[in-house]
């Protein structure tokens, strides 16, 4: 069994999700899209898209923060074979997404959205000890991590709760994330406290087979990928009502 743990702040929820804040309508960056208007799924994208460049830059009053680099202080893994702890982590490109598909449907409430990237970026410090594919690994030390070119699609599920006078779009733990890439770079430093030669071979080794390494890390990094968003969007959620999201 493997689990992770993933210490997210977004910036500027000191105030905290569940104290009442003044109810606030949609940002002036995004499009309001009516529940009922035959265009719904279509404005929902183009607001989206639109919006993005704004959203990317982070908006205190909103929750929503910044993303260039969107920073998580702690992910930690631990899956039976493997430890591995990434603090400081800065993850680099998630400004350039390019949203591919995007469904919402408020009557089964569920969310479809799936993306592209030119890059996502991972760079942290990073402790670990154990095995990824059958191959020890231990040390500590700078990490890299790079995704060219990846796909992430996400089936979101919410609910609605209420909140004082109002409604708020819950989103839940169950999602479905599925994420592909065109290649992946890896690189540990100072793998084995410094033994550069056998640092060197499991780097190459790592990169050689990204392929094998995604699948053996897939469920860690889905929960990873998972949890963020999950935390993003609820603080997003949190201050809007639903009847301000979609009227
Ligand atoms: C991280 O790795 C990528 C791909 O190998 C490389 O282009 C980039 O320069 C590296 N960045 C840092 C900060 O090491
Ligand atoms: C994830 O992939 C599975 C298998 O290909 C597919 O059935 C499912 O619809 C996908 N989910 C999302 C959210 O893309």
């Amino acid at each position: 069994m493997w689990t992770a743990l993933i210490v997210f702040f977004v910036f500027g929820l000191t105030s905290g999700i569940v104290s009442a804040s003044e109810p606030k309508n949609l940002p002036s960056y995004l499009t309001t899209c009516k529940k009922d208007a035959p265009d719904f799924d279509a404005c929902c994208l183009s607001s989206a898209r639109a919006g993005l460049p704004n959203l990317v830059n982070g908006d205190k009053k909103y929750n929503i923060p910044n993303f260039k680099p969107l920073k998580v202080d702690k992910v930690e893994v631990n899956s039976g074979t493997l430890k591995l702890l990434i603090e400081d982590m800065d993850l680099w490109g998630l400004d350039q997404a390019d949203i591919k598909h995007l469904k919402i449907d408020l009557k089964n409430n569920k969310v479809k959205i799936d993306f592209h990237c030119p890059q996502i970026k991972i760079l942290g410090k990073y402790q670990m000890d154990g095995k990824i594919n059958l191959l020890a690994l231990k040390g500590s030390g700078d990490v890299n991590i790079t995704l060219e070119q990846p796909d992430i699609s996400f089936s979101i599920n919410f609910k609605v709760v209420k909140r004082g006078d109002y409604d708020y779009m819950q989103v839940q733990d169950d999602n479905e994330v599925n994420f592909s890439m065109q290649k992946l770079h890896i690189h540990f430093d100072n793998l084995f406290n410094g033994n550069e030669q056998l640092a060197k071979t499991t780097n190459e080794f790592l990169n050689k087979e990204w392929k094998s390494v995604v699948e053996d890390l897939s469920p860690t990094v889905k929960t990873t990928i998972n949890t963020i968003t999950v935390s993003i969007i609820n603080g997003f959620a949190t201050k809007i009502p639903y009847q301000f999201l979609f009227p």
